[in-house]
């Protein structure tokens, strides 16, 4: 963009169609930097302490403001940027109101919640995790970014990578799981996904990775509440993921709406300045969470909206999100003193390097576009990207258990299709499904009558309703949608899915959650299948009948029975747009599942949190040695499937493991090699998962923790070696004093195909 491009946008002087000629590269060297921090100061000497404020004004398209009035506050200057709305109308009207009637012409940006899809839903985010295939998830993320820049998004609120190990936070169903590693991984690659080649291409959306921080730990699984954590832990576990899509280049970073260690995330400038901006050189946009400035009241910090406001700014959060705080409070702040104008300028210079970043100030309309363009039918079937939803939705199916090959299932005979969430289309989209739509969604049922046609006979029941709790039904109804409940007596629709079974060759019941019991305020306090779910399984297994359980959920359930009743047991999470399908070819054979669980699932309730890379304790569990250690007395300590658990329509073995070098110095490369082999008869993908515990460090070490995984397909009796190589690095953790070093010593290194089933081999660094 040339110096007279930036002086004739300053002063409006520009018209819409000139923007797209002066399209910016992304700031990657010195000297575009410097054009963009030469452009801003340029542009902030113009504006008035009121258009600064304005810039800092993030408001939803919603109930709150009339969409007209929206309009009004832009052109006024007084909103700098707006979510929720999809519709190239809506937001052409609203950058109109900005780039041609406000003083400054500043173009708005415009954001969304796209997690796992924008109009084509991909699975949730626990789905995408399980498939452990970047790949796929490069796919899901590429996809999102596109179809939402369509939409006229240019920043999304996601990866949402808050580690989580307590599933009764509904909030599981949006992060990537329990693990580090994995998810760090994951963070990585959305963002990576979302954002392209540069955040300022048409078809690139700006990724805001959230919720910083440590949300994923909220006490008691309760959403919002509390979260205690030592600085340890922080660090080791729960902090990587932020960083990891950080430094893949996040463009922004939304603040939690959680304390941690009784400072509120939106007001901890320990958080927002130290560990993101000194420590990680984060060089983005902090955006609050949904009214979270005025939360600090509640929170106890700040004694009213003004000390509020001051709070968040001084601690660094640059966009309120969705409260008046900034607009209300801050010209006050700033003429007393109390906040300064350099505070505010902070903040209003993010702003404006984020929209730069965007691509929003060569081009206003870069993913708006112009009306002409705009599409007769924004549902149009040929506006998704079905195929790619079906095959990512494959691989994030968990196949738990399969007794005497009952799957896969042959096209033929009579199969009964059970259960409440048999033929819901709008549970498959799982929480967060953007612009996704319940009517172009495959349920599961359709997708079985899809893949058998005229093959075989389909029979359906719904069995039970999804639960029979009327507080949480009015509870959940509040949310989303409103959850569809039979009039029927339970017992009859139980006894009605019997009589179906007794007719049928096989039974498919595709139980589990609604999706609004795992989404955002939708805690529990149990974890078994909802209402008379469990009833219903416990009487299609009396119909002796072969029995194969789907479920649908967004967060580990305590499964024991089920998986006692089950012939075969199939984790399908919620697989999107095209789940009925991608179901349809898992359960036929189409694709042989090769899904792993990025959550461990425990047996109880009473387990949680529930992980593998717990600590080993003074007085470890044992299966066979009770006596005073560490366990529950009622059943098994042990999860009921472990981390990275999944099984296989084929075998695969695993040979002892063979290491390069035993003893390793700083600068060693150590290499770790399993053979690899399909034993089975059809051709399938496995995750070879590499662990390693430190045996004795200056504190206490993980029994296992994840540093690798390689995921290889294998045809019958194929043989691959998989190496994966170590460094100095991979022996690092957070010590005591928080230094980030390997401790010379002795380690165990692991190898296999989930957390618990592995090979082990020892080496020492020196
Ligand atoms: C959620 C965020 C979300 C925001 C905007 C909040 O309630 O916590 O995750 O991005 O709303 O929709």
């Amino acid at each position: 963009m040339n110096k007279l491009c930036l002086l004739s946008f300053v002063i409006g002087l520009v018209s819409q169609s000139a923007w797209a000629e002066t399209a910016v590269k992304p700031a990657s060297n010195a000297s575009t930097l410097q054009a963009k921090n030469a452009f801003i100061a340029n542009l902030m000497k113009q504006m008035t302490l009121d258009e600064k404020i304005g810039q800092l004004r993030l408001i939803s398209i919603g109930p709150e403001m009339p969409k007209s009035e929206i309009v009004k506050e832009i052109a006024a200057g007084r909103i700098g940027g707006t979510f929720n709305s999809v519709l190239l109308p809506d937001n052409r009207a609203m950058q109109d109101a900005a780039v041609k009637q406000s003083r400054t012409k500043i173009p708005m940006f415009f954001a969304y919640d796209v997690v796992h899809g924008q109009r084509t839903i991909f699975p949730i985010s626990l789905g995408l995790a399980s498939t452990w295939d970047m790949n796929a998830v490069t796919r899901a993320g590429r996809v999102s970014a596109i179809e939402a820049a369509a939409d006229g998004v240019d920043m999304t609120f996601a990866p949402m990578v808050d580690i989580t190990r307590d599933a009764r936070w509904g909030r599981s169903s949006e992060g990537f799981g329990e693990d580090t590693y994995l998810v760090s991984r994951l963070s990585a690659t959305m963002t990576r996904a979302f954002q392209g080649t540069s955040t300022q291409a048409p078809n690139s959306i700006m990724a805001a990775v959230k919720h910083f921080a440590l949300y994923g730990a909220v006490e008691g699984g309760r959403d919002y509440n509390t979260v205690d954590m030592s600085p340890v832990r922080m660090q080791q576990d729960y902090l990587p993921p932020y960083r990891a899509a950080i430094d893949a280049g996040a463009g922004g970073v939304m603040v939690a709406l959680n304390a941690i260690n009784g400072v509120p995330s939106t007001s901890n400038a320990w958080l927002l300045q130290d560990v993101l901006r000194r420590d990680w050189g984060f060089k983005g946009v902090t955006v609050s969470d949904h009214g979270a400035i005025k939360e600090l009241i509640d929170h106890g910090v700040a004694k009213d909206f003004r000390e509020a406001a001051k709070l968040a700014i001084k601690a660094g959060v640059d966009l309120s999100m969705n409260d008046k705080a900034y607009g209300e409070e801050l010209p006050a702040l700033v003429k007393s003193g109390e906040v300064s104008v350099q505070e505010v300028d902070n903040a209003v210079r993010e702003v404006l390097g984020a929209k730069w970043e965007m691509g929003l100030f060569a081009n206003p309309y870069l993913r708006i576009g112009a009306a002409v363009d705009d599409p007769a039918d924004r549902n149009a079937e040929n506006r998704l990207h079905r195929a790619e939803a079906r095959d990512v939705a494959r691989r994030s199916v968990v196949l738990l258990k399969n007794e005497n090959d009952t799957l896969p299932l042959k096209k033929q005979g009579t199969i009964a299709v059970i259960g409440p969430l048999a033929k819901s289309s709008v549970d498959m989209l799982g929480s967060w499904s953007a612009a996704g739509l319940a009517r172009q969604t495959v349920s599961a049922y359709d997708g079985l009558a899809n893949a058998v046609g005229d093959k075989a006979r389909l029979l359906y029941a719904p069995g039970t309703n999804i639960t029979d709790n009327q507080e949480a039904i009015a509870y959940l109804d509040k949310m989303e949608d409103q959850i569809h409940i039979d009039g029927r007596p339970e017992q009859d629709m139980i006894d009605e899915a019997v009589k179906v079974a007794g007719q049928s060759d096989v039974v498919v019941a595709v139980v589990g959650e609604s999706r609004n019991m795992s989404h955002e305020a939708a805690s529990r306090v149990d974890l078994v299948l909802p209402g008379r779910q469990r009833d219903l399984i416990k009487a299609l297994k009396a119909t002796g009948k072969p029995l194969v359980i789907v479920l649908m959920n967004g967060r580990p359930l305590a499964l024991g029975e089920e998986n006692k009743q089950a012939d075969a047991m199939v984790e399908s999470w919620f697989l999107g747009t095209e789940g009925g399908n991608a179901l349809a070819d898992v359960l036929f054979g189409d694709y042989n599942p090769s899904g792993k669980l990025p959550m461990t699932f425990p047996r109880s309730v009473g387990q949680v949190p529930a992980y593998y890379n717990h600590l080993n304790t003074g007085r470890p569990y044992r299966p066979n040695d009770s006596n005073y250690t560490s366990n529950y007395f009622e059943e098994p300590t042990s999860p009921l499937f472990p981390f990275g658990y999944g099984l296989s329509y084929t075998q695969f073995s695993v040979s002892d493991i063979v290491l390069s070098i035993n003893k390793m110095t700083r600068n060693d490369k150590l290499t770790a090699t399993v053979q690899v082999k399909n034993t089975g008869k059809v051709a399938g993908e496995t995750v070879v998962q590499l662990y390693l515990r430190d045996i004795a460090a200056s504190l206490s070490r993980p029994v296992k923790e994840l540093k690798n995984f390689q995921k290889i397909m294998l045809k019958p009796g194929e043989e691959k070696a998989v190496t994966f190589t170590l460094t100095e690095e991979d022996l690092k953790f957070f010590n005591p004093s928080l230094k980030y070093a390997a401790e010379a010593g002795d380690f165990k290194l692991m190898i296999g195909l989930d957390s618990e089933d592995v090979k082990e081999a020892s080496f020492a660094l020196q």
